[in-house]
């Protein structure tokens, strides 16, 4: 997805802030591919070009950055994108079951995303929440000690749009960017690793 104009000079305006504060340009290149993420919503080469070009880093360096950690999404994925641990401690609590369940009450499998573009679901590997499992990451928020009865009121409240601060901020509608609809999500923090 080529990266609208207005979009990318939010991205530059915000990773030359990023810049005064980091010690060099590697050190930049982890928050300067979040904040460019959460303006696409993905990590598209044009975003890994975006970033390679502006902090002047070579460009097997930012891809490899990307590939690297898992927060970065390679993916094009809905406006809430499920992850659900079924690593051991979590698949002892019950992991296995209510990937299963999700997976009937969304109608997808594992890997997949809902036809309204609403949720992706995947099942991933510890999330480093292992004594309260199963740990359930939509978005940028933790869900842990999940049961299906709770993500399911958690996704019908998503479902609704209800605003509440309890609740996960939906990522950004790709379709929406590249047609200009809405060109000025709000800026995110920086995010350090
Ligand atoms: S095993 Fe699920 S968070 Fe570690």
């Amino acid at each position: 997805m080529e990266i609208p104009t207005e979009t990318k000079n939010l991205i530059l305006k915000r990773i030359a802030e990023i810049q005064t504060q980091y010690p060099d340009a590697q050190a930049a290149c982890l928050p300067a591919l979040h904040v460019a993420q959460d303006h696409v919503s993905y990590v598209t080469d044009d975003v890994l070009d975006l970033v390679a070009d502006t902090l002047t880093l070579p460009p097997a360096f930012v891809q490899g950055v990307a590939t690297f950690y898992t927060m970065y999404r390679k993916r094009r994925v809905g406006r809430y994108h499920l992850q659900l641990c079924t690593n051991v401690s979590c698949m002892l609590e019950g992991a296995e079951d209510l990937l299963a369940g999700l997976e009937s009450h969304l109608g997808i499998g594992a890997g997949e995303t809902t036809p309204d573009g609403m949720f992706t679901l995947d099942a991933v590997e510890c999330l480093a929440a292992c004594g309260t499992g199963p740990v359930l990451q939509i978005n940028d928020r933790y869900h842990e000690s999940m049961t299906l009865e709770k993500a399911v009121k958690l996704l019908d409240a998503l479902k609704s749009g209800r605003d509440s601060s309890d609740l996960p901020t939906p990522n950004v509608d790709p379709d929406e960017i590249a047609a200009g609809a809405k060109a000025a999500p709000p800026a995110p923090d920086d995010k350090d690793e």
